[in-house]
């Protein structure tokens, strides 16, 4: 079974955390990727995003959303009234999946098997148990999927803060269930398909509607 626990630290806080997911090989993702792309912000944010994965350019720069899809995703916080807000942000995935096809042998995104994001995810309940953030706000239906179960659907949660779900207690290293996040929680589409809408303004709009219930409460 794919499995990131065995490569997870007892200790070291998120710059540990972040240091030993460097060498994690819990599942065959890192073998074709450039590098790990861990979370990126701090342990005191009060907002912690969730994307899929890292894309192409967040491979090779060893950041999360760093590409297109990340540009398009300041520009909603900014709209939003978060531009201020200093975010933790993540993947539930953190190697790089693709195909190359094309001419050029363009890497093409290729979604995150339900095994890869099990895999992956004691990394995520990790960060998340170390943040224990005021609100979480997942980008895609992956990102709730990879915390809550494939029957997961942004549909029924977008835009609606909820309280914080069990997540299964704790995570390794990092205390158990008594200390288990307690923000709340919001869903919302992913920055991506934003950028692949037919109407992208619509739909740009709907992304900053949603980030700004989140901001609203955060106050
Ligand atoms: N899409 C994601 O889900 N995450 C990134 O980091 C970049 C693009
Ligand atoms: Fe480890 Fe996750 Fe990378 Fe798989 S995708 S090797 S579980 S960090």
């Amino acid at each position: 079974m794919y499995d990131a626990t065995p490569f997870l630290p007892q200790r070291g806080g998120l710059p540990g955390l972040r240091k030993a997911a460097a060498d994690c090989r819990g599942c065959p993702l890192y073998e074709n990727a450039t590098q790990t792309v861990f979370g990126a912000g701090t342990g005191h944010a009060r907002l912690f995003l969730l994307g899929e994965q890292p894309g192409d350019q967040e491979d090779l720069r060893g950041e999360p959303f760093v590409g297109p899809a990340g540009r398009l995703l300041r520009r909603a916080l900014e709209e939003a009234g978060l531009g201020d807000e200093q975010p933790y942000v993540t993947n539930a995935v953190k190697h790089f999946k693709f195909t190359r096809s094309g001419p050029g042998k363009r890497r093409i995104h290729k979604a995150p098997s339900l095994r890869e994001m099990t895999a992956c995810r004691p990394w995520l309940l990790a960060e998340l148990h170390l943040v224990s953030p005021d609100v979480l706000v997942l980008l895609g239906s992956t990102a709730g999927k990879a915390l809550f179960g494939s029957s997961f659907r942004v549909g029924e949660h977008r835009g609606v803060l909820r309280p914080m779900p069990d997540l299964n207690g704790g995570a390794p290293g990092v205390g158990g269930a008594a200390d288990a996040p307690r923000g709340r929680l919001l869903a919302t589409v992913h920055p991506s398909s934003v950028l692949r809408s037919g109407d992208r303004e619509t739909a740009f709009r709907g992304l900053v509607a949603d980030l700004a219930v989140a901001a609203g409460a955060l106050g």
